[in-house]
């Protein structure tokens, strides 16, 4: 929403950005962001504010680029509503706003704090830049909340960063000016290469020893629309599979949410072949992705790196917004009925054709440099 009056020229020598951050994906995205930003310090103010949507996987994610937020808002709880997040990050990240009154906010992708940090931009008239923008399913309830999360970001944002080229025409067709969109790749695949190359043992010996199977699987769920019944399916089908092949091992890092976990850990603790763990810190999750003979996910980002990485991923989901990497044959939509998951696989492990058309590198989601895209973008719109 370009040319809406506000004040893109004040500030012009030396622009104040504030950066938002409030989960996991968002601070992992918003990383490769940040240190470009830092590079180019004679022409920028950068404060990293937080909102704390997230505990520990957030200070996860923080500690691997060395981060250090200026403001952390520290709003989780357990069993937080969406109602709850929403509004005491509101209040916060208006208060923040008001203080460090920056020329430019930037958060990226579809939680809850990003679609917030937007709208609190809007209140104080702040240019917004959407991090990730123009991903859709354009079924408003799945995935839920983000789907109308990223559409009411996106109504607000004065400048789109959208990863692909889909995602532009996606921008497009809801009304935004071409000129306010810049197609830069996805920051997730900056944050990626920037540790793929690090390798990592795990002090654990039972990943050890899962890893050293000759097929390991990954596996990561989390997302709402998987709460209750679809979990329990996942977990069944794992559960099936465990039980029938030997040579399968699973990895299943268990997010800290005690809704998934209470589901999760009395369906598959003490299985043979099932190994639970703590959601690890980044280097060692990419050396999971890294190891799997296959990815089972519900993530969006787990989605964007492993084509990058050249491994298969069967999405435990209806629908994506990233269908990219469906198109460039890294990944299949499986949903989460029980005995398609279990097909799915045991095609993925006997069909050696089938698993080579998917296990093949692409990069349909960016190469390494969106954040320097970014970062050019913000210098030629903002900065004199
Ligand atoms: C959020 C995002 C989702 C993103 C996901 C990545 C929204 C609405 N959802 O979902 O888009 O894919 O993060 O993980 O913004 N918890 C902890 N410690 C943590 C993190 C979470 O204990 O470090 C627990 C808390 O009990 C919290 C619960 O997990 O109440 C759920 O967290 P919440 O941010 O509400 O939703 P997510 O499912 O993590």
């Amino acid at each position: 929403m370009g040319g809406s009056g506000l004040p893109f020229d004040q500030n012009k020598s030396r622009l104040k950005v504030l950066a938002v951050c409030g989960t996991r994906p968002d601070a992992l995205k918003m990383a490769p962001v940040i240190l470009e930003l830092k590079k180019h310090l004679d022409e920028v103010d950068l404060s990293i504010a937080v909102s704390g949507q997230h505990r520990e996987m957030l200070e996860q994610v923080l500690r691997t680029f060395e981060l250090v937020p200026d403001h952390n808002l520290d709003i989780m709880s357990a069993r937080q509503t969406l109602a709850q997040i929403t509004t005491r990050a509101l209040e916060g990240l208006d208060e923040i706003m008001r203080e460090v009154q920056p020329g430019l906010v930037l958060a990226q992708g579809d939680t809850t704090t990003t679609f917030v940090a937007s709208l609190a931009a809007f209140y104080n008239k702040i240019p917004f830049g959407h991090v990730e923008a123009g991903l859709r399913t354009d079924n408003k309830y799945d995935p839920f909340p983000e789907e109308i999360n990223r559409r009411l970001t996106g109504v607000i944002a004065d400048i789109h960063f959208a990863p692909t080229e889909r995602a532009r025409q996606c921008l497009l067709r809801e009304g935004i000016r071409s000129e306010d969109i810049v197609v830069t790749g996805n920051t997730v695949i900056d944050a990626l290469l920037s540790v793929a190359g690090r390798d990592y043992v795990f002090e654990d010996s039972n990943v050890r020893k899962a890893l050293s199977a000759e097929r390991p699987i990954l596996v990561t769920a989390h997302r709402r629309e998987n709460w209750g019944e679809p979990m329990r399916n996942i977990c069944a089908a794992i559960k099936e599979i465990a039980l029938s092949r030997p040579e399968v091992s699973f990895v299943f890092p268990v997010h800290k949410n005690p809704i998934v976990r209470d589901i999760v850990f009395p369906e598959l603790a003490n299985l043979d072949r099932v190994v639970l763990i703590e959601p690890p810190d980044y280097v060692p999750f990419v050396h999971l992705m890294k190891s799997a003979y296959l990815i089972l996910t519900d993530s969006g980002g787990v989605q964007e790196e492993a084509p990058s990485l050249g491994k298969p991923v069967l999405v435990l989901r209806k629908t994506t917004e990233r269908p990219e990497g469906v198109e460039a044959g890294n990944a299949k939509l499986v949903g989460t009925d029980t005995q398609n998951i279990v097909r799915e696989v045991e095609r993925l492990l006997e069909d050696k054709t089938a698993y080579n058309t998917m296990a093949h590198m692409a990069n349909p989601y960016g190469d390494g440099r969106a954040a320097e895209r970014i970062w050019q973008a913000i210098a030629t719109r903002f900065i004199s």
